[in-house]
């Protein structure tokens, strides 16, 4: 039996993270790419030292009980870690590790495409272009709202939220933010700090979701703060779909109140996505693809794998959660 480190791979990773894994581990990968059940995950995960799982491989308390001893580590492709329960990892002295930093950069350029797309009606204009029915240039054809010079105000300040700050000064855009501290002098780097929720929605045209999803917000966007929104207001999530009540953005889609949306992230997803987000023009919708860029999906998958060797030579883990 080999001595390298076995790890289960639940999904197909980047070329360079794959050829990894065949020369440093004794590693078992996905070859088909098919989602694992949580059954199959814990069938496979007899033997190894440490899981690779992305976002599609939820493991709740249950699941992480009936894991082999032999796990050490469940590291997860994703700096979101709703879909793993570290308390219960961490009561079996599980580690778990998560991928931030690596995903921050790639993830606020999809967060402008949709604050961008969203705004500038890109949904209108590509259906018109592919169904061949521009006819003509017109003043008034396709009439977005202006970006640059605007205000936007960002729910929930880390490293997502304070770099989309700072690609969206380069907008010009005036920030306001709420976050549940507030940041140092530097770090907010001129941004107005909202203590109440209630009070950035008021004061945001542009409305940007960037906190993760935890019991305290989910559902954050309901009817009640979408009211409170200015009329008309650009809303965009690249964080998880169940910071949004969906009854409530749709209607405020159909109504107007939401001028348009830009959405990377759902409920339900991939199979239940709300057949009205796919239909309304005003939406401008990608398929959570907010870390997938070469260069940041390859870094993802050699940060999880740096801090599983860390963690096997007793080292501290910087990308460590518990
Ligand atoms: C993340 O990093 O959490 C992304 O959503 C990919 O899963």
């Amino acid at each position: 039996m080999s001595d390298k480190p076995r790890v289960l791979v639940t999904r197909r990773l980047m070329p360079a993270n794959e050829a990894r894994l065949a020369a440093d581990y004794d590693a078992t990968l996905n070859e088909s790419d098919d989602i694992m059940s949580t059954d199959e995950v814990i069938a496979a995960a007899d033997g190894m030292d440490a899981l690779l799982i992305c976002v599609t491989e939820p493991l709740d308390a249950n699941a992480i009980a009936r894991l082999p001893d032999s796990v050490k580590a469940i590291m997860t492709l994703s700096v979101g870690l709703d879909h793993v329960d570290t308390d219960a990892a961490k009561a079996r002295g599980i580690a778990v590790l998560n991928t931030p930093d690596a995903v921050t950069d790639p993830t606020v350029e999809i967060g402008m495409l949709l604050l961008l797309g969203a705004a500038r009606r890109a949904t209108e204009g590509a259906a018109i272009m592919r169904a061949r029915e521009w006819d003509s240039w017109s003043p008034r054809m396709l009439v977005g709202a202006d970006v640059t010079g605007g205000t936007l105000g960002i729910f929930g300040m880390g490293r997502i939220g304070r770099t989309l700050a700072k690609r969206a000064r380069g907008f010009d855009m005036t920030i306001r933010y709420h976050n549940r501290t507030r940041l140092n002098f530097d770090d907010e780097a001129g941004a107005s700090y909202y203590t109440s929720i209630e009070g950035l929605l008021e004061a945001s045209p542009f409305l940007a979701i960037t906190a993760p999803s935890t019991p305290e917000t989910r559902k954050f966007l309901n009817a009640e703060r979408i009211a409170l929104l200015p009329d008309g207001a650009i809303v965009v999530n690249i964080s998880r779909g169940d910071l949004v009540d969906d009854d409530a953005l749709i209607d405020a889609l159909k109504s107007g109140k939401v001028a348009a949306a830009g959405l990377d992230v759902f409920n339900g997803e991939p199979d239940n996505v709300r057949p009205e987000y796919l239909e309304l023009p005003n939406v401008f919708i990608t398929p959570h693809i907010g870390s997938a860029a070469t260069d940041a999906r390859t870094a993802m998958g050699d940060m999880l794998l740096d801090g599983l060797d860390l963690l096997l030579a007793g080292e501290p883990v910087p990308n460590r959660v518990v």
